[in-house]
């Protein structure tokens, strides 16, 4: 990847993901087309109702920024081929279903905030009548679904794919960030799955360089480009290839649900989630948190509620996060350490008794302090002969730091310490 490519996105660590179109009308997960079987005419009565009369990609952009993300990701064309932009190629748009081009409203929107642009396009079309059947399309179950296949020109769908990507990245201005999604080469339940010679990957990427030089493409396309997506988990350790680290984002839901799921209830804490922010950005990873607008295409009060609260803990500690990344110091059992120049910042998922014991620290710190406060924290260097007395602490490996607590925990979703590093 070109640095001056990541350069936005390694700073940025935090953006937001937007799943929108007509199956956020039928408001059962995006894959409800699939999942149910729904044939055309039973998915089109979302399409001619489909009117997102509170979709407001200004308020969606200033919601981004408040919430401390650099970016936003919008679904152009989910995998039901229902697609939120002008196309010149297909009336199955938001135009044709509501007059509104919704990408141009997202992109000015996001411009005017200051935010990079990210736009997400599907691969898969289940409403294209070149795209095959395959083992998650909704017509798989279908009697006469293999015969479907009979008359279907993959290579017209194709030019379809490689047409309509023509579109977004010749329309729109400046794209920054394209999230493809997905190929998926192997075989299931006796089908055919679809690899990346089904989107015929390489012209598609090399016309993504060519229009767009500067812009950051996500690995689904199921050949190498710019960055890896791990989805609905969170790596372990800093992810790495071949000996080198990999530039990474994990795209996370609120729910498990990545388009408007009314009846589900699986809401991830505030604090579950700001936890799963700083564990990727201490593995030099981002995080894609994703927003499903419901069927009017309003956020869900939930939802706003849940990044009301990230946004103000981001308010405190955005320094710990933006432009942060992994610090090569073995972190305590209570949390994680994330790093930007010389200050470590130490986010807490426990709040210990009275002391923290930071090995490797001693002599490296000058100063600490709450970052949610800005309060100084004692900090002393524990001697490892010293003797145990029963009221301070003793027994740390020599080269420990200890931080004194005070026993309230700071009211705040992650309590942050920021340690200053002395010079060397
Ligand atoms: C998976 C889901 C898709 C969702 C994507 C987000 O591919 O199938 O619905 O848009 O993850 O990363």
């Amino acid at each position: 990847m070109g640095v001056m490519r990541q350069a936005w996105f390694d700073e940025a660590r935090f953006g937001m993901f937007v799943h929108f179109g007509i199956y956020s009308v039928a408001a059962r997960h995006e894959w409800v087309q699939s999942y149910e079987r729904l044939t055309e005419a039973d998915y089109r009565p979302y399409f001619e109702n489909f009117d997102p009369d509170r979709f407001d990609a200004a308020a969606l952009a200033r919601r981004a920024k408040e919430t401390g993300m650099g970016y936003v990701v919008l679904t152009t064309k989910h995998h039901d081929g229902f697609c939120l932009w002008d196309s010149a190629l297909t009336d199955f748009t938001s135009v044709t279903a509501c007059g509104r081009d919704l990408v141009r409203e997202y992109v000015d929107a996001l411009r005017a905030e200051g935010l990079k642009v990210g736009l997400y396009h599907s691969l898969i079309d289940w409403h294209h009548p070149d795209f095959t059947v395959d083992w998650n399309h909704p017509r798989r179950d279908d009697a006469d679904a293999r015969a479907l296949n009979e008359g279907r020109d993959m290579a017209r769908y194709r030019e379809y794919l490689h047409g309509q990507v023509q579109e977004l990245l010749t329309q729109y201005g400046q794209i920054d960030y394209l999230f493809f999604d997905f190929t998926y080469p192997e075989e299931r339940d006796g089908w055919a799955g679809k690899g990346p010679d089904a989107w015929d990957a390489e012209a598609l990427l090399a016309l993504c360089r060519e229009l767009q030089p500067e812009m950051l493409v996500n690995d689904r396309l199921g050949i190498p480009a710019d960055f890896v997506t791990p989805e609905q988990y969170q790596p372990t350790s800093p992810l790495m290839k071949d000996g080198k680290p990999e530039i990474w984002e994990a795209c996370q839901t609120l729910n498990g649900s990545w388009g408007y799921h009314r009846d589900n209830m699986d809401q991830k804490s505030p604090t579950l989630l700001v936890q799963m922010l700083a564990d990727s950005v201490s593995m030099d990873g981002n995080m894609l948190l994703n927003v499903g607008p419901d069927g009017r295409g309003a956020l869900a009060p939930r939802d706003e509620r849940t990044l009301d609260e990230i946004g103000g803990w981001m308010r405190l500690h955005r320094d710990a996060i933006i432009g942060a990344g992994h610090a090569a110091f073995p972190p305590p059992r209570e949390g994680v350490y994330t790093r930007r120049g010389d200050r470590l910042y130490l986010h807490l998922f426990s709040w210990p008794l009275g002391f923290l014991h930071l090995p490797g620290l001693a002599g490296r710190v000058r100063f600490a302090r709450l970052l949610n406060d800005g309060s100084w924290l004692r900090t002393s260097v524990t001697d490892p002969d010293q003797q145990a007395s029963h009221m301070t602490p003793a027994g740390e490996v020599e080269g420990t730091l200890t931080v004194h607590l005070p026993v309230r925990r700071p009211d705040v979703l992650v309590p942050v310490i920021e340690l200053t590093l002395t010079g060397e």
